[in-house]
C-alpha cells in the first residue's frame, strides 16, 4: 500500500477570511505529522495567502486547473510559472467540473498535464465516468481512453510525478459514493492499464485517489481498499473537523 494522500478541493467556495481560518485548522493539527500526505487546492485568488500560512508545514497547496501556456495574451487565465510563484507544488488537471462545465477535452488535458510537469507542478489527474456510462457497462472503456489520451507521449518517470483521482461523476458532491468495492475494481483497472502501458514498479507505486462523496463516516471503509491511495475531497474538505476526521482515517490504517 503507497502512502494515503488526503487532498481538499475547495473548488469556488469559501470567503478569503474562512480559507485562511481553515488553512490555519488545518495546519495547526496536523503540525510536523507526516503519517498521511496532505493537500488543500483552494481558489486562485487566495492561493498567495495559504502557501503563506502552509510554508514550512508538510501541508501542500494546489490550484486547481492552470493554463497550458506559459505566459500570453489568455485572458482570465493562470500559467504554471505563476502557480510556482507563489509556492504551488500541485495542480488538479482534468477535474470532471472542468471536462463538463468547460468543455476541456482529453488532448488539452494532455497539454495540461505535460506543462504542469515540465514547470515541476504535480499534477492530480483526475478521470471517471458519468451515470449514463456506468450504467451502459462502458466504465472500463471511459476511464481507460481518458487515461490513455491524458497521459499520451509522458515516459514512465513523468507518470511516476503524477496522482491518478478516480472520480466517478455520479458521485461527486450528490451524496452518493461508490461502494468501497466498486471504487477498489475501477482502481484495480487503473493500475493495471498502467503497467501494460509502462511497468509494474510504475504501476505499483503511483498514488491513485478516490474522489465523489468521501466524508468522515465512508473514508475508513474506502481508502482500507488496497488500491485505494487516498482521496480527493469536495464538500467535506471546506470545514475542518470533517477533513481532519478524513485524514485521521487514512492515518489509522
Ligand atoms: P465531493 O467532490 O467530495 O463534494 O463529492 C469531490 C471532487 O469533486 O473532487
Amino acid at each position: 500500500m503507497n502512502k494515503q494522500f488526503i487532498a481538499g478541493n475547495w473548488k469556488m467556495n469559501l470567503t478569503l477570511d474562512e480559507a485562511r481560518d481553515l488553512a490555519t485548522k488545518i495546519c495547526g493539527t496536523l503540525a510536523n505529522s507526516d503519517v498521511v500526505d496532505v493537500g488543500v487546492f483552494p481558489s486562485y485568488v487566495f492561493l498567495n495567502d495559504i502557501c503563506g500560512i502552509l510554508n514550512g508545514s508538510n501541508v501542500v497547496v494546489g490550484a486547481q486547473d492552470m493554463n497550458n501556456e506559459n505566459s500570453g495574451a489568455f485572458t482570465g487565465e493562470v500559467s504554471g510559472p505563476m502557480l510556482r510563484d507563489v509556492g504551488c507544488t500541485h495542480v488538479i488537471i482534468g477535474h470532471s467540473e472542468r471536462r463538463i462545465i468547460f468543455h476541456e477535452t482529453n488532448s488539452i488535458i494532455n497539454l495540461k498535464i505535460k506543462a504542469a510537469l515540465s514547470y515541476g507542478l504535480s499534477p492530480i489527474f483526475c478521470v471517471g465516468e458519468k451515470q449514463e456510462e456506468r450504467d451502459a457497462d462502458r466504465t472500463n472503456d471511459i476511464v481507460g481512453s481518458q487515461l490513455s489520451c491524458g497521459l499520451e507521449s509522458l515516459t514512465a518517470e513523468q507518470v511516476k510525478e503524477l496522482t491518478i483521482a478516480y472520480e466517478p461523476v455520479w458521485a461527486i458532491g450528490t451524496g452518493k459514493t461508490a461502494s468501497p468495492e466498486q471504487a477498489n475494481e475501477v482502481h484495480a483497472f487503473i493500475r493495471s492499464a498502467i503497467e501494460s502501458e509502462y511497468d509494474n514498479d510504475t504501476a505499483k507505486n503511483i498514488r491513485i485517489q478516490y474522489g465523489g462523496s468521501v466524508n468522515p463516516k465512508n473514508a475508513k471503509d474506502l481508502l482500507g481498499q488496497p488500491e485505494i491511495d487516498g482521496a480527493l475531497v469536495g464538500g467535506a474538505s471546506l470545514e475542518p473537523n470533517s477533513f481532519l476526521e478524513i485524514i485521521s482515517a487514512a492515518a489509522g490504517l
